[in-house]
């Protein structure tokens, strides 16, 4: 069923909200948990749409999957298959994940070719070239790939760039290999090293998560955990941006500087009051904030992808002219018409957005073209005069629970109907 937000814009926001557990961490940690013969159990798990999309492949592959509130509970005792199909994988890019685990489990895979946001191409050449260069077969056919792992052997991978997901795919599938498996070149993301932790929770001996050189001692076994995921950064980043432009003494319990110092950095030099303590954050607009010059889209610990749309949103209203250069992903401008839309004033020039702020964005029926631009025009629409209606919902369902009611809570004026 399709739904749409409708906003009425232009409330302050105050009180407190909370930030879902990860899901860039939980999606390779779920993935992981094929790894073990045992039971495994979350105790802080959202209600995303990517999160229960990950639970059903898990339950194609033999996994029993229950859910009680935010306990999730699996028992991988029962994992008999190592086929995922394209009505698995189209709903969820981070099904390539699987393969790294399946691998490691396994010995063999199936895998169709998968989906997720549109945002590029997002190519999967890095992780298969890695699955390679420690002896994995791989064949591509008719939307499928192959794998065969009977030779994989622990060795040293080097990654040609930066890949979350291949570090991620590689670590899983290299910790019940017998020997040493050495990473170059690994993403040194928050979401890596919660990862890590989890796998060294059930007993792998990974050493090195968030540097650039991950160490993999390969162990017999892994045992089952209970176990809780760190705060999403991408969210909070979400809240953070909107509390900048709307917020009046907003709480934003599990907001953290450490993972987010580039945002962080950006904020102390607006127009908005700042106060951390070890729960959170608490922000308050102060005005018309001045615009960012320059800002770019980088890996860990730079700017991150993830946030480029919502930052964008904050700079259609800023003082001046914002140049926000995205390098991760070469269709990740999609939102800017719908911005524009709105009265932003954007002009796009390759991989650079040229922000012109203007002093007011009104209200317009705009459409969620992937998870993160969803948000940024739930920011837009909160901040622009008059009704605003975000069809698309579902794309920012795969990532922030129940958004709606949480922004009504601050006293935002949003709600969620069928479109
Ligand atoms: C992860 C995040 C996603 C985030 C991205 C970058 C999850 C579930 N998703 O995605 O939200 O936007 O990191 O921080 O954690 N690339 C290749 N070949 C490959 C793999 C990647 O060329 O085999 C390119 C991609 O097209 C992109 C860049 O490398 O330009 C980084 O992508 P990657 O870090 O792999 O992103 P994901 O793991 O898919």
């Amino acid at each position: 069923m399709k739904e749409k937000f409708l906003i009425n814009g232009g409330r302050q926001l105050s009180g407190e909200i909370v930030v879902e557990a990860s899901k860039n961490a939980y999606l390779p940690i779920l993935a992981g948990c094929v790894l073990c013969d045992e039971k495994v159990t979350f105790l802080n798990a959202p209600e995303f749409l990517d999160i229960e999309n990950m639970c059903a492949i898990l339950k194609l592959l033999g996994a029993r999957v229950r859910r009680v509130g935010a306990i999730l509970e699996l028992d991988m005792g029962g994992l008999k298959n190592q086929k995922i199909s394209f009505e698995y994988t189209n709903k969820l890019r981070a099904s390539i994940f699987l393969l790294g685990a399946l691998l490691g489990k396994f010995r063999q895979a199936v895998i169709s070719y998968p989906g997720g946001c549109n945002i590029g191409t997002r190519p999967i050449d890095i992780h298969i070239s890695a699955f390679k260069s420690l002896g994995v077969k791989v064949v591509e056919r008719h939307g499928y790939i192959f794998c065969n792992a009977q030779n994989m052997r622990a060795g040293k991978v080097v990654f040609p760039s930066v890949s979350v997901g291949a570090t991620e795919s590689l670590v899983m599938s290299a910790v019940l290999l017998k020997g040493k498996t050495t990473l170059y070149n690994s993403a040194r993301e928050p979401e890596v090293v919660e990862l890590c932790k989890f796998l060294n929770a059930m007993g792998a001996k990974i050493y090195g998560a968030g540097t650039d050189v991950i160490e993999i001692y390969g162990v017999k076994k892994l045992r089952g955990v209970e176990f809780s995921v760190q705060s999403d950064r991408i969210i909070a980043g979400t809240h953070l941006l909107l509390g900048a432009l709307a917020g009046k003494n907003l709480k934003i319990v599990g907001a953290k500087r450490a993972e987010n110092e580039r945002l962080f950095d950006i904020l102390d030099g607006c127009a908005c009051d700042i106060f951390e303590d070890d729960e959170g954050v608490v922000i308050s607009a102060v005005g018309r904030s001045d615009a960012l010059k320059f800002v770019e889209t980088l890996p860990y610990p730079n700017f991150p992808t993830d946030l480029q749309p919502q930052l964008m949103a904050f700079a259609t209203l800023a003082k001046g002219t914002s140049v926000i250069r995205e390098n991760l992903f070469e269709n990740r401008f999609n939102h800017v018409m719908e911005y524009t839309k709105m009265g932003a004033d954007i002009l796009v020039k390759d991989r650079i957005a040229i922000v012109r702020g203007v002093e007011k964005l009104f209200g317009a029926d705009v459409f969620a073209t992937d998870l993160r631009a969803g948000a940024g025009l739930v920011i837009a629409g909160l901040l622009a005069e008059g009704y605003t209606t975000v069809h698309n919902v579902e794309f920012i369902d795969r990532g922030y629970e129940r958004l709606e009611e949480k922004y009504a809570k601050l006293g935002a004026d949003i709600k969620r109907v069928k479109d």
